[in-house]
C-alpha cells in the first residue's frame, strides 16, 4: 500500500509543483497517471519511490516513510521504475547481463538468479536475444529488456514512467499487454502516459492538473465527464465513436461493447 498524505513539494521555495495531494494505492492495483506536460507526474513517480522527499506531508510505502533513509533500499526493492527511454538505464553489454547485473547486486542466489533470468525474460519474450547488445536492439525490444530487469528484481509496484511513448503502435501494444499479464499476476502498475487509449486498461485514473489531484476515479467516469478536453487530454478513439453516435445518451457501462456493435454495423 502506497499513500500520499498532504503531500507538498517544491523544487524552487515558492514555486510549488505538487499541492496538498493526498491518496492511496492498493497492493495489486493498476493505476494510470495522466495530466498535461509539467503537471507534476514525474515528480510524483520520484516522491513513490523516494528519490525525491515532501517539504510537507508523508509519502508511505507499506508503513515505511520516504523519509526515513535508513529504510530507503528497501523501498527502492519494492519499487521498479520503467522509464521513457531504456538506453538511460543500461549499464551492461548483453541482454542476459543486463538482467542478471540487478539480481547480483541484491545478493539473489546464483540458482535463483537463473530462475528469475527466465521467468523475466519469458516474460518480455526476448528470449531469442540473451547474447545481443541492448543498444543494437529496437526501440520496442529495449524496453522490453528495460522491463525484463526490473521484473526479475520482484518488485511489488511498477511505474511506467511514458515507457511507451517512443515505440510504434505495435510496441505499445506489446508493452501494455505485458502490464496487463504482470497486473494479473498481482502487481501494482502505476501507468503515467499520455495516451488515453492505454489508460482504458487501467482501473483507475489520477488525473493531475498544476500540481493538484483533479480526478481519481474509474476511466468510465473519467471518460463521461465533459471537463476531460479542459485538461489537453484526448478522448480515446474507442469513446470519441461511442459519443459521435450516441450524443443525446449517457454513456453506459457497456460502451465498449456497443461500440463494437456499431463497428460492426457500420
Ligand atoms: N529537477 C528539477 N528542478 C526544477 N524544476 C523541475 C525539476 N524537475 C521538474 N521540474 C519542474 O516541475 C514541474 C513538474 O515537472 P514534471 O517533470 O513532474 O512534469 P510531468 O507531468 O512529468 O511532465 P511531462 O508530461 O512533460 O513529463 C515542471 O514545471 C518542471 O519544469
Ligand atoms: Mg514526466
Amino acid at each position: 500500500m502506497l499513500t500520499f498524505d498532504h503531500v507538498h513539494f517544491y523544487y524552487k521555495k515558492g514555486q510549488s509543483v505538487i499541492e496538498n495531494m493526498s491518496f492511496t494505492i492498493e497492493t495489486g492495483e493498476s493505476v494510470a497517471i495522466v495530466g498535461a506536460n509539467g503537471c507534476g507526474k514525474s515528480t510524483i513517480a520520484k516522491l513513490m519511490d523516494g528519490l525525491l522527499l515532501p517539504k510537507e506531508g508523508r509519502v508511505t510505502f507499506k508503513n515505511i516513510d520516504t523519509s526515513r533513509p535508513t529504510d530507503l533500499d528497501k523501498i527502492h526493492e519494492q519499487i521498479g521504475f520503467v522509464f521513457q527511454n531504456p538506453e538511460d538505464q543500461f549499464i551492461t553489454t548483453t541482454v542476459m547481463d543486463e538482467v542478471v547485473f540487478g539480481l547480483e547486486n541484491i545478493r539473489v542466489p546464483r540458482e535463483e538468479i537463473l530462475n528469475r533470468l527466465n521467468y523475466a525474460i519469458q516474460a518480455v519474450q526476448m528470449e531469442d536475444y540473451l547474447d545481443s547488445m541492448p543498444h543494437q536492439l529496437s526501440g520496442g525490444q529495449k524496453q522490453r529488456v528495460a522491463i525484463a530487469a526490473i521484473v526479475a528484481m520482484r518488485p511489488e509496484i511498477i511505474i511506467f514512467d511514458e515507457a511507451t511513448s517512443m515505440l510504434d503502435p505495435q510496441g505499445r501494444e506489446q508493452v501494455r499487454s505485458i502490464m496487463n499479464e504482470l497486473h494479473r499476476q498481482g502487481m501494482t502498475i502505476i501507468h503515467i502516459t499520455h495516451h488515453m487509449q492505454e489508460v482504458l486498461s487501467a482501473e483507475r485514473i489520477l488525473l493531475i492538473h498544476e500540481g493538484r489531484l483533479e480526478f481519481d476515479g474509474n476511466p468510465l467516469t473519467f471518460f463521461e465527464t465533459a471537463t476531460v478536453a479542459d485538461y489537453q487530454l484526448e478522448l480515446p478513439f474507442a469513446v470519441r465513436l461511442y459519443q459521435m453516435f450516441h450524443h443525446s445518451t449517457p454513456l453506459t457501462a457497456d460502451w465498449k461493447e456497443m461500440v463494437r456493435l456499431q463497428w460492426s454495423i457500420n
